[in-house]
């Protein structure tokens, strides 16, 4: 028998839709920036702010899964919000698919939504408690003028493809499905728009494990089979390593790194980078550290350190780096590995610039280092 043919339509590379072609990335993003401002006092005047994203450019190439790591609070999920547009931007420019984003030659914000979806944690406050899920996913569809049974027809194919039979699945309403159930409607409705790229704000973080390596597969045979572009954000250093081809790593507002997966995880240039890395817990005992790879929390957002910002946690840390801030630059090669210190560039006035990663150990151990022994 001759199976119908999906409603849906995917965008591979060459297609028409396919706009900028091949090479153009999905996204540009240049000098994004959100401060947002505290109020107090009697008048409730405007007194600070938290520098949540601060200034950040980077793009993301078509087809590629790019990865965003660092500690909570860095502004992971802000820079998210601003990339899909929930929030005003204090500064910045978004380019998608070559097209600026509603600038008057560009792209509407409408066009954008349609092509760029976000899955979030909260799996079950996504859902609309009162819809069944099928009219949940069709909604989107109906919104930008799908006639109901194609809306229909779109959102039980899209169940399918999920891993959720919609003759058993679809008249359900979200109390009735597990944490991994929920996510893969979460993730249906954001392709029922037929996006070209999702970003996925820890979107398998509140999931058991055995579900999680589920959602993690279907993400992957989503991705393959609608010519998908992910960024995915993440606390989980092993679920990023997994499922990225590139990573970017965030610390208090700013990019320190970003490059190939492999690149970061074997050779990372930034201190903060490496000490990251190394809070991961680890199932070979060989491999468990005995002192703690990060020391203290990060500053306040508020009035982040000068010049470098990890400066005050940083065992590398040099006169240079309160003068100056290191530029997110190109310290060797690879061409796509960037990273913001001193000491991954030559003449930055660092005594250490330029060292291989292999021979930057702190000399000293951190100052009142707590000692974390794990246990077998
Ligand atoms: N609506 C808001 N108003 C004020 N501060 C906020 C708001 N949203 C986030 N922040 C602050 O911005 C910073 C970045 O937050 P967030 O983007 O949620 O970080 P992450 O997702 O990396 O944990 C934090 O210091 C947070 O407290
Ligand atoms: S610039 Fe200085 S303080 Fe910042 S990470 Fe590099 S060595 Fe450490
Ligand atoms: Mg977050």
């Amino acid at each position: 028998m001759r199976k119908a043919k999906s409603p849906l339509q995917t965008v591979p590379p060459g297609h028409p839709n396919d706009r900028g072609g091949k090479a153009q990335p999905m996204l540009i993003v240049e000098d994004l920036r959100k401060y947002f401002p505290i109020h107090a006092g009697p008048l409730n005047r405007k007194v600070a702010e938290v520098k949540a994203v601060d200034g950040i450019s980077f793009s993301v190439v078509k087809g590629e899964t790019l990865g965003v790591v660092g500690e909570s609070g860095c502004g992971k999920s802000t820079m998210a919000r601003l990339l899909m547009h929930l929030m005003p931007k204090d500064t910045g420019h978004l380019i998608f698919d070559g097209d600026a984003v509603a600038e008057p030659t560009g792209i509407s914000l409408r066009e954008l939504r349609r092509n760029l979806q976000m899955v979030f944690q909260d799996s079950y406050s996504s859902l609309n408690p009162r819809l069944p899920i099928e009219e949940s996913i069709a909604y989107g569809p109906c919104v930008h003028g799908a006639k109901r049974a194609e809306a229909k027809a779109i959102a039980r194919d899209l169940l399918e493809k999920v891993g959720l039979r919609p003759e058993l699945f679809g008249a359900r309403y979200p109390h009735e499905l597990s944490g991994g159930q929920k996510q893969r409607v979460n993730i249906a409705r954001a392709l029922a728009l037929n996006p070209r790229m999702l970003i996925l704000d820890e979107a398998v973080s509140a999931l058991d494990k055995s579900v999680e390596a589920q959602v993690l597969q279907l993400l992957g045979y989503l991705k393959r089979h609608f010519n998908l572009t992910y960024m995915f954000i993440s606390h989980d250093l092993h679920v990023v390593q997994y499922i990225s081809d590139r990573v970017l790593v965030m610390y208090l507002g700013q990019i320190v790194e970003i490059g190939p997966v492999d690149e970061i995880y074997n050779s990372p240039r930034h201190p903060y980078t490496r000490a990251l890395l190394n809070s991961r817990l680890s199932m070979d005992p060989d491999e468990r550290v005995e002192t703690a790879p990060l020391v203290g929390d990060p500053p306040n957002p508020i009035d982040p350190p000068s010049g470098c910002r990890f400066r005050t946690r940083c065992p590398f840390a040099e006169e240079v780096c309160a003068a100056n801030a290191p530029p997110l630059g190109r310290s060797s090669s690879p061409l796509d590995h960037l990273a913001a210190c001193h000491m991954a560039h030559e003449g930055s006035g660092h005594s250490r610039a330029n060292q291989s990663p292999a021979i930057l150990r702190p000399s000293i151990p951190p100052v009142a280092a707590p000692v974390q022994r794990i246990h077998a």
